[in-house]
């Protein structure tokens, strides 16, 4: 009796079957294309986030803020929350309207680019979407 068939018989095929969903569903989450972005890092509601310019959140890795009135896309900027220097988190100041770590005072532009402090480059850019008045960032 070959492996194949002595394992189906011992499972009545469902460990062949579930080994081929998992693979499926892996090469799903996993894929880049414009069909399926990726998992979403962040979903936020913007009839109760983000209100006003300033607004920003700084979580799951993201971290995104409000740079404009409206709902597009050009209204928000996010970017990985992870500090290029040694990996602190990374928020967003009103105040002077930069990206700041203040582990060691890098700071970054609203577009990412590195503007001061030991980190030697910007913040990775991350994609919004949105959806009526849904917020998705990958
Ligand atoms: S970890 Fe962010 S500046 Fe050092």
């Amino acid at each position: 009796m070959e492996r194949k068939d002595f394992l189906n018989k011992l499972t009545g095929g469902l460990a062949l079957t579930c080994v081929a969903c998992m693979m499926e569903a892996c090469s799903k989450d996993n894929e880049g294309s414009d069909n399926n972005p990726g998992t979403a890092l962040l979903t936020l509601n913007l009839n109760s986030q983000l209100l006003a310019v300033g607004d920003y959140i700084s979580e799951n890795g993201v971290v995104i803020a409000r740079l404009a009135s409206g709902n597009a896309v050009s209204s928000f900027a996010a970017f990985s929350n992870v500090c290029p220097h040694q990996g602190q988190q990374v928020v967003y100041q009103k105040s002077s309207s930069n990206f700041f770590c203040s582990t060691h005072s890098s700071s970054f532009s609203q577009d990412g680019a590195r503007t001061g402090g030991p980190a030697t480059t910007g913040l990775a850019r991350k994609t919004v979407a949105i959806t009526g008045s849904t917020l998705t960032v990958r």
